[in-house]
């Protein structure tokens, strides 16, 4: 067995990894990716995932100079290809990876629900404040890193982090979605959260 990863070092990655909004390629359309994924592919994965956990960690954070994350596009790193990670704090201290390549949302609920504090995104380096409007549940079908297809169902702020992840991958940021004249138009048709 090759050992592909080190730990406890801090992620490979850097925040000055993470493209700005301003690079174009954060609007271009991601291509699916083919199987099987290189080596060079699941490290990448790992350290995108060791680089979300750090940063929800505030000794980490402050360690490595993170700002929070819990989700990341492979384009983000300027990699247009169809796959995202994210890491979901469920409890104090106790994290969920999900990885999936080719995502695609197959179902959702008629419920949307929004941030209230308002979405934050790595790429965007500045306050945003408004309503983005997100379905409160969906299913994800894709694949894991081995190519098995997988089903995630997602409900509440996980789901919220894959639409905002989905929407990376065909060029839209989570801004886009706000219209800056009236960023809290139609308010009460969704639920906060
Ligand atoms: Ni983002």
């Amino acid at each position: 067995m090759i050992k592909l990863y080190a730990s406890g070092g801090g992620s490979m990655l850097k925040m000055s990894d993470i493209l700005d909004e301003k690079e174009k390629i954060l609007r271009e359309k991601s291509v699916d990716v083919k199987f099987p994924i290189s080596n060079e592919r699941k490290k990448l994965v790992h350290d995108m995932i060791e680089f979300l956990t750090d940063s929800q960690i505030d000794e980490l954070a402050l360690k490595y100079d993170l700002r929070p994350g819990m989700g990341l596009a492979a384009i983000q790193l300027g990699i247009k290809e169809r796959f995202f990670v994210v890491v979901h704090e469920v409890d104090e201290g106790k994290f969920d990876n999900y990885v999936i390549f080719n995502p695609k949302l197959i179902s959702n609920s008629e419920e949307m629900i929004y941030v209230g504090e308002g979405e934050g995104c790595l790429s965007v380096n500045r306050e945003v404040c408004g309503i983005v409007p997100r379905y409160a549940r969906i299913t994800v079908e894709g694949y894991d890193e081995d190519g098995n297809k997988i089903r995630i169902r997602a409900r509440e702020e996980l789901a919220i982090a894959f639409q905002h992840e989905l929407d990376h991958l065909d060029g839209i940021l989570f801004v886009d979605k706000i219209d800056p004249k009236n960023p809290f138009k139609n308010k009460d048709l969704y639920r906060e959260i």
